[in-house]
């Protein structure tokens, strides 16, 4: 599916066209990049070009930007992958890269779409996200669109240097109403 739709949001299928300057500034922004994995290297546009590229040769990610202002403005992305296609069961990630949308309810909303897309129109049976001990934001977001935490793994990475852990997030096809966020 190239695009979804929810209430305030287009989640497009990312091109090499929206591997920006502004998209690498994300991910090298510590603020922003504090609980992902991307702050261990350095990024800039032929990195996520790069990025953009592998997960688009890949039949089991789909790599979407997630777009206000009626499609116009790229905000950040959200990907379903890996997806274990034995096992039908997707991994999900995803970040807000504008600041000035935190807060707003596009990670709940982009998160509840992209889950509606896995269940409703892939017929996954199950998603899994990770969300550190400290990331609240994400934590809140994956519960209000319907994730339970299903375990926690302590001490599991560092961040400056401290060890802290992370929650597994679980939503599973048969116990999805829809009805969230
Ligand atoms: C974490 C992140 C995805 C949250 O995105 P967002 O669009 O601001 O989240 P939402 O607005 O949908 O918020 C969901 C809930 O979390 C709450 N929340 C958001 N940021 C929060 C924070 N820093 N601390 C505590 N609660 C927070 C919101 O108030 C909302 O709860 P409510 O509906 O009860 O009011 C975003 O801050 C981000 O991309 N951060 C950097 C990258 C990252 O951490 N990605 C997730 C990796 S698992």
């Amino acid at each position: 599916m190239q695009e979804l739709t929810s209430k305030r949001l287009v989640l497009k299928k990312l091109s090499e066209n929206d591997a920006t300057e502004t998209y690498a500034k994300w991910l090298n922004d510590p603020a922003i990049n504090r609980f992902l994995e991307t702050r261990h290297a350095q990024h800039s546009i032929e990195t996520c070009r790069s990025f953009i590229d592998a997960c688009n040769a890949d039949t089991g990610c789909f790599l979407y930007g997630i777009f206000v202002n009626h499609g116009q403005t790229h905000i950040g992305n959200i990907k379903l992958g890996p997806i274990d296609q034995l096992y039908s069961v997707g991994q999900i990630g995803l970040f807000i890269g504008e600041k000035s949308h935190w807060g707003a309810g596009y990670a709940a909303e982009a998160i509840a779409e992209i889950t509606r897309f896995a269940f409703a129109e892939l017929n996954l049976a199950r998603l899994e996200a990770g969300c550190y001990e400290d990331n609240l934001g994400s934590l809140r977001a994956f519960l209000k669109s319907g994730f339970a935490v299903e375990g926690f793994l302590r001490k599991k990475y560092t961040i400056d240097g401290k060890r802290t852990g992370c929650f597994l997030l679980g939503a599973l096809k048969d116990e999805w109403t829809g009805n969230h966020h």
